[in-house]
């Protein structure tokens, strides 16, 4: 692959800024300057940006989703989150794992089928960690011991042990909800079951990797190695 390409990609910058990076000797390959865009390079060469190693196929993105968009390659009718990273960087990126549209936070973004599976596979039980804003108080002793057990959510769908937390009491409560699947719209039907309306919904967390409060919503940046590892280093892991 071309090396401005390779470098486009792994640092997640446009080919023109990537074409100036390498010309300015910022980028080394297998430990040598190499400051020509055109230059050809292998896919199992090390390539760094001042000193960071850049993942050269597989690549990884923590976006904030914003409210509004879905979490789809395509849709005929709803933009999708897709839409967010520039054109040049898109081919063969997915979500992995959805949130609904009017629901806001962290989603990974990435071309590695084999990472994703493992993300949201139950089997993994990688946390998925929920700022949930309800329309009237619980009593949090009932509801954390009806979440930690298995629960019928209609139609023989039983969910697997999920860890609740308060965060703000009062009659708009906040609370904290980590599950370890992603059924469709789960944490709304767990809160339902008990007649609550969830009001806002934000993914906070994946694993032991929280979403980078730096970004606003709609902003995406690329993860590096270290923040990957902690997909998979959940110090709340049952
Ligand atoms: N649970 C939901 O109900 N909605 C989401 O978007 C994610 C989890």
């Amino acid at each position: 692959m071309r090396l401005d390409k390779l470098v486009s990609h792994g640092a997640g910058i446009s080919r023109k800024q990537a074409a100036q990076v390498i010309r300015g000797s910022r980028v080394l390959v297998n430990g040598e300057a190499v400051t020509r865009p055109e230059a050809h390079c292998g896919e199992d060469a090390l390539v760094t940006l001042d000193g960071r190693p850049l993942a050269t196929g597989k690549r990884y993105y923590m976006l904030n989703k914003p409210l509004g968009m879905v979490c789809a390659t395509r849709d005929s009718k709803e933009p999708t989150v897709l839409e967010l990273l520039p054109a040049h960087l898109r081919r063969g990126i997915f979500p992995a794992g959805r949130l609904d549209k009017d629901t806001v936070g962290f989603v990974l973004l990435t071309n590695d089928g084999a990472f994703a599976h493992r993300v949201l596979s139950p089997k993994q039980r990688v946390g998925k960690t929920y700022r949930v804003t309800l329309n009237a108080a619980f009593s949090l002793e009932m509801l954390q011991l009806a979440f930690s057990q298995p629960m019928d959510l209609g139609g023989g769908d039983i969910t697997s042990p999920a860890r609740l937390h308060l965060l703000q009491g009062g009659n708009t409560p906040v609370a904290q909800l980590v599950i370890y699947e992603g059924r469709f719209h789960q944490v709304k039907r767990m809160f339902s079951r008990f007649g609550l309306t969830v009001t806002a919904l934000e993914r906070t967390a994946i694993g032991g990797l929280a979403l980078d409060p730096d970004l606003a919503p709609g902003q995406w940046k690329p993860l590096t190695q270290e923040e990957l590892d902690m997909v998979f280093s959940d110090a709340s892991k049952p």
